[in-house]
Parts: C-alpha cells; structure tokens; sequence
C-alpha cells in the first residue's frame, strides 16, 4: 500500500483511531484511577480485551500501540499487531519519548526521541507498524508558547515525519494545545493557527510528503477554567475554519485528539464538525480517554465479564464512527 492508501485507511469514513499507547506510567495512573493493580498482566488484559471486540472490525482503522504492547502476545498465544491485522486495523507504534524541560523556557517542554530514531523505526516496521505517533505539546499561558517552543517543537516533529515516511510508515503529526487554563475559544484559535502555520512551514523544509501523513490536532476549544462556556456548533465553525486555512489540503486524514473532553463532549464536537465538514479532509478521532473511559470502568468492575466490556467499548466506538460521519445524535446514547 502507499502512504496516502494507508492514511485513507487509517481515517476511512466510519472508523476512527483507538490511541492505546499510554506509557506505562500513564496506564498506571489509568488502572489506579478505577482501583485495580498496576501490573504487567492487567495492562494487557485490558487492551487485549478491546481489541477483541466487534467495534474493532466496524470503526477502528488503526491502533496506536506503545513500545511494551507491539511485543506482546494475546492470551491465544497470537501477537498484538497480528490480532489488529486480524480486525483489518493498521498497526500503530508511538516513537516519541515524552517531553522534557525546554532548556532556555523551563516552564515549556520539548519531546524527545529523535536519536536513534531510524534504527527503531526499521524495528517497529517488522513487527508490523505501519503508522507512527509522535506528540508535541504547547500550553496556553500569559506569555506562551514561546515562539521558542513553536518552531523548536513544530522542527522535531518535521524531522520525525521525513524519517518516519522514509521508513514507509505513515507520521501521525500531532500538535496538541493543552485544554489547561482560563483562556477563552479565540485565544485558543490563535495559538492552534500559530502552532499549525509553523509545523507546515516545517514540514516542507523536510520534505514530508503530506499526503503521506495524518494530523491530529486539539480542536478549537476553550480552556477548562474559562467562564465562557461554548456550544458545539460554535467549536465545530472555529475548529473547521481554523484547518481550512492553516492545513493544505493535500492532507488526506484529520484525526482529533479527545485532550480531556468527556466521551460524550468528544463525541458531540466531532459530530458538530463533520455535520458542516465541506473540505475534503477525512475528519475523524484518535481518541485515548474519550474511547476508553467507561471501557476502563467496567472492566474495573467486571472483569471477567468481556461482554459487558464489549458492549461498553463497541457502543462508545459505534458513536464516534458515526460521529465521523456527522450522523450522530444524543437520542441514540440511550
Ligand atoms: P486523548 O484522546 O486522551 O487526548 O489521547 C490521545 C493521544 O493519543 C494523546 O497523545
């Protein structure tokens, strides 16, 4: 497949991306949050235990995994990435290395892992990837991000990206603004038009084919301490009219994050978006918290009950797939 059939597929009408590739200090936080042990084995019964539900064949086109779960072998004795393969997902692997303090801006952080990259890239690709991840992240704050921060940030992930694509995968690219603070939707406009203008610009300095990638954006949110509550129409104009004019359109697939919304809240925005989507951007989800939620709960709850966790987590991606289509309605989360 090429790069731009394997975007398409990732983000096809319907599906979306599940991100499973919390690190082991995230997953951690995750299980202690709904009471159970961190263990190796309950982190991957967890994630085994979506990835064998329906809602994998009927809206996951891809799964991001983290470096301990690629490895991993499923309770029949299958490797993950053959189980995905199974459901017709692209595997996915997330190559960054988490964020580090910005020397010169220590409130800011940079993300990490670009030495060695290619040698762990041609690794990956053997046991199956065929999409990367990589996350910047820029907080919203009196005096940031710092222009400092853009470019040095928007610089690593055009980097990741050539060398991903050079590796025959697919770069998710994805630029998160950070929910955190007071700041209203305008403000967060600005910034997201800032920070997308500059991993463009960066983009083309390294020659990144951009059909061969997908983004993965914040949406054009308030914060979450902002007095000015917003509706989801309103999120949906400003988040679309930002992308229209900030990412070219050779871009096949557009993937949110979820950035702390509730399931629902992640739901309703990208349904909003979709209901007036008039480019030609596949607009779709790369949810982590937004898809795995109430999935981690009753799992917590039950855990030898698959089918209640099934039902949970093939409901919750049901709704987005359909939300990916701007065919959902809050009638039907009943
Ligand atoms: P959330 O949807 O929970 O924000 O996670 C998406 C993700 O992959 C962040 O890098």
């Amino acid at each position: 497949m090429t790069l731009e059939e394997i975007a398409k597929k990732m983000c096809a009408k319907g599906k979306g991306i599940l991100a499973a590739d919390e690190s082991t200090g995230t997953m951690d936080k995750r299980l202690t949050s709904v009471g159970v042990e961190c263990t190796d084995k309950n982190r991957l019964n967890f994630r085994e235990t979506l990835f064998t539900s329906s809602a994998m064949k009927s809206y996951i086109g891809g799964v991001i995994l983290f470096d301990v779960t690629i490895r991993e072998k499923t309770s029949t004795g299958i490797s993950i990435p053959e189980l995905l393969e199974k459901n017709n997902s692209v595997v996915g692997i997330k190559v960054d290395k988490g964020t580090k303090k910005l020397a010169g801006s220590p409130e800011e952080v940079i993300t990490d892992g670009l030495d060695g990259l290619r040698e762990r890239l041609s690794e990956y690709y053997k046991l199956g990837a065929r999409f990367t991840k990589w996350r910047a992240v820029f907080n919203i704050g009196k005096n940031y991000p710092s222009i400092q921060s853009i470019k040095s940030n928007a610089h690593a992930l055009a980097r990741y990206s050539a060398l991903v694509q050079e590796a025959k995968m697919v770069p998710i690219v994805e630029p998160e603004v950070l929910m955190e603070g007071d700041h209203d939707i305008d403000t967060c406009y600005k910034v997201t038009t800032d920070v997308l203008n500059e991993c463009f610009n960066e983009l083309a300095i390294q020659k990144v084919l951009l059909k061969g990638i997908v983004l993965k954006p914040n949406m054009v949110v308030p914060g979450f301490k902002s007095s000015k509550k917003v509706t989801p129409e309103e999120i949906a104009k400003k988040t679309l009219d930002c992308l229209k004019k900030n990412v070219p359109s050779d871009v096949p697939g557009i993937a949110f994050l979820s950035g702390g919304q509730s399931e629902q809240e992640a739901t309703n925005n990208l349904d909003a978006i979709n209901k007036i989507n008039d480019t030609n951007f596949l607009i779709t989800y790369s949810y982590g918290r937004a898809l795995q939620q109430s999935a981690l709960k009753t799992w917590a709850e039950e855990m030898n009950n698959t089918k209640a966790i099934h039902d949970v987590f093939n409901h919750r991606a049901k709704m987005n797939g359909l939300a990916s289509k701007g065919e959902w309605s809050q009638a039907l989360e009943v």
